[in-house]
């Protein structure tokens, strides 16, 4: 039997709840959690620390250099450097869609997220879009999080408070319904 079988992957709308449940449910488990977009999200802080142009040539070779390392609990390092606190920036925000799409990118960075889990005996829940269905199709626990738009945008207004951001409740629904 595969090794990925056991990999629980858990995908599902913005803010439904993934890292929350990931989290507990790794716990629970005994397994190591790490989210797959901060993935993404360390190779947009990677470009942007090196000044890399966003062209198809140089983001190919960039790559080449990128070695990001997850801890059992999700916690992200790139070349050594912790970088968790920088994931969330109006930069990597924009950045992130945009060298998602890249195949190579794609490519490489399910490769990176298949040995996580190799290293880990399989033993991992991995949040994030299309992880059951893409990165490890051979999972036998494939979980899909559903809630209204309206706890989704109570969920992220309340995490923008907690962060000390200025937030609207309404203008976070309106945004999350344009986006569903
Ligand atoms: O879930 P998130 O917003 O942190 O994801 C950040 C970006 O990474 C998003 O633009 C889509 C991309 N992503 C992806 O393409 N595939 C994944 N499995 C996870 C994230």
């Amino acid at each position: 039997m595969s090794i990925f079988s056991k990999v629980v992957t858990l995908d599902g709308e913005a803010a439904s709840g993934k890292s929350s449940v990931g989290t507990r449910l790794s716990q629970q488990l005994g397994y190591s959690f790490f989210d797959s977009g901060s993935i993404y999200r360390s190779l947009s802080w990677y470009l942007l620390d090196r000044q890399v142009e966003i062209k198809p040539r140089d983001v190919f070779l960039a790559l080449q250099g990128f070695q990001p390392s997850v801890s059992s609990e999700g916690a992200v390092t790139v070349n050594g450097t912790a970088v968790n606190g920088y994931l969330q920036s109006n930069a990597v925000n924009q950045l992130t869609p945009i060298i998602a799409s890249g195949f190579f990118v794609r490519k490489r960075i399910r490769e990176i997220q298949r040995q996580f889990c190799v290293d880990w005996e399989g033993k991992a829940v991995v949040t994030g879009r299309d992880v059951g269905r893409d990165v490890f199709p051979e999972s036998t626990m494939k979980f899909y999080l559903h809630a209204t738009s309206e706890v989704r945008a109570m969920r992220r207004y309340l995490q923008k408070i907690e962060n000390g951001e200025l937030a609207s409740y309404e203008e976070i629904l309106a945004d999350i319904r344009g986006r569903d």
